[in-house]
């Protein structure tokens, strides 16, 4: 019986290729209308008013912020300009006391600024400043914001996991668990709609920071920001972590919801926001129905929901839920620890997928550590390895037929003639770093959609690049920058 859920399972996740075609063209239409007005699509396709990339002349001392992927950080670069590049780069990890969680989002803002300011603090003479200016600063902020401009913008809305809007909304103490226990990570409450930048700028003020916020940046511009810095064939940056996303340059005659001047460079970086994509073309299962009904954002961030890290573990678990109630696959009872929604993360699936060992003793461990689940046979450990393959192969497919989609928008998915341009994707976050098959089959998926134009499509990881590209832009955007020239 349990064979029969994996390959029941096994038909319904399937993505051949002809389905995938299906999803990259949709994709790209979702792309069109979204461009073409605001609402236009579940796209949203977020104007990030970053019209210019890194040249490499950019220069000085700057300072980023990195909040929203796994881990909260701090940067500080020194930039030589051309010749010299990155003369010193310095940062500090923080992680986010889980009280500020579900505290104000003055509390949340005001932690960050003092890590800043502690950071601030341990500045060298030999990078100082040159007097009396201040300091600047690139945010990067992971969340969908709608821009103003490229200092200013309004959160619209949480995703990977987070749908609080306000403390005073929050109803129940329950609603506050669920909340908590739906994420390995530590995000703030705070309202939807307010400007992120004035809310971290009053906190700046509240430490005594003298500081300005010169960019506001979603994590994949900043990716695609800092990919171009090292590489002029960068057009496009996707995070694979705990959510997922993707940003790309596209002409700015090509976005008819853009009203504003026409940028010198003919160009604007889009934030898609590709997590909330959603087509009849994904294979979706009774186990994805119900991870959404159940999740914090029901409805939303579906392709998010079947590829991200967040969400790959638990849909395994899911699965090894059903075979325990209706196959017996653990014995005669179902193992408790099981029945808890987000146990079983994206890490230890990985580390089960690749157990290599003949008696597939990983897996064995991580059932025991993890699901309090011993003895467990290697034909039981077998069927999982495999499971844990259906889960990643899909998710992996399905972003491979994402960046074609990109691709496809820009016609750089087929040979043209007298063209040899190359498009390099800069990629970066936990789950392309760590998850090795995901990101093998990722890759070979890409060129088995590419066929001959795979010569051409480079993959990238861009370690981090999200917050040196956010140093990079507040450099190209500094307050001081007319008075050099
Ligand atoms: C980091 C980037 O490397 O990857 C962040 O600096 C980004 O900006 C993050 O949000 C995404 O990965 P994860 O796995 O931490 O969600
Ligand atoms: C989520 C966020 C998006 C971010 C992505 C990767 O999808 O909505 O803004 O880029 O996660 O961190």
């Amino acid at each position: 019986k349990a064979i029969a859920i994996l390959k029941e399972l096994q038909e319904k996740c399937e993505t051949p290729t002809g389905k995938l075609r299906q999803v990259v063209d949709a994709m790209t239409v979702e792309m069109h209308a979204g461009l073409a007005s605001e609402g236009g699509s579940k796209l949203k396709m977020i104007i990030s008013y970053v019209d210019n990339l890194p040249t490499g002349d950019e220069k000085g001392l700057f300072y980023a912020l990195d909040l929203g992927g796994t881990n909260f950080r701090v940067l500080r670069v020194l930039l030589g300009g051309k010749e010299k590049h990155v003369i010193k780069q310095e940062f500090d990890e923080v992680s986010i006391p889980p009280h500020l969680m579900v505290g104000t989002s003055e509390a949340l803002f005001d932690f960050i600024a003092a890590a800043l300011a502690k950071f601030v603090a341990t500045e060298s003479e030999d990078v100082n400043l040159s007097s009396g200016r201040q300091r600047e600063l690139g945010f990067t902020f992971s969340f969908p914001v709608r821009q103003s401009s490229i200092a200013s913008g309004a959160l619209v809305k949480w995703t990977k996991g987070f749908s609080i809007e306000d403390a005073v909304n929050l109803k129940t103490q329950k609603q506050l668990d669920k909340a908590v226990k739906h994420t390995g990570k530590l995000l703030p409450i705070r309202s939807v709609g307010q400007d992120v930048v004035g809310e971290l700028s009053k906190a700046l003020e509240r430490v005594g920071l003298d500081m300005r916020v010169t960019a506001l940046v979603n994590d994949t511009v900043g990716t695609l920001a800092g990919g171009r810095y090292s590489n002029p064939d960068v057009i496009a940056a996707v995070i694979l972590g705990t959510g997922t996303n993707a940003a790309y340059v596209e002409r700015a005659q090509a976005i008819p919801k853009w009203h504003g001047l026409l940028p010198k460079s003919g160009e604007m970086v889009i934030n898609m926001e590709w997590g909330n994509f959603r087509s009849s073309h994904l294979p979706l299962t009774e186990y994805d129905q119900a991870l959404d009904v159940e999740s914090l954002n029901p409805g939303e961030q579906i392709f998010e929901k079947i590829i991200s890290g967040m969400y790959l573990g638990e849909i395994v678990r899911r699965v090894l839920c059903r075979m325990a109630e209706e196959a017996a696959f653990f014995g005669d009872t179902v193992p408790p620890k099981l029945k808890i929604p987000f146990i079983l993360r994206t890490p230890h699936m990985s580390a089960m997928h690749h157990d290599t060992s003949s008696d597939l003793k990983v897996v064995g461990s991580k059932l025991k550590d993890i699901l309090e689940i011993s003895n467990t046979s290697l034909k039981t450990r077998k069927v999982i390895v495999e499971l844990c393959d259906i889960v990643a192969t899909r998710g992996a497919r399905l972003s491979a037929a994402g960046i074609i989609g990109i691709l496809k928008k820009l016609g750089r998915d087929t040979v043209r003639e007298g063209e040899n341009q190359r498009s390099v994707i800069a990629l970066d976050g936990g789950l392309f770093e760590h998850y090795k098959k995901f990101r093998d089959c990722m890759e070979s998926t890409l060129n088995e959609l590419l066929g001959e134009v795979s010569e051409t499509v480079v993959v990238e990881h861009s370690n981090d690049g999200s917050g040196i590209g956010a140093a990079l832009l507040a450099a190209s955007h500094s307050q001081y920058l007319e008075i050099e020239e």
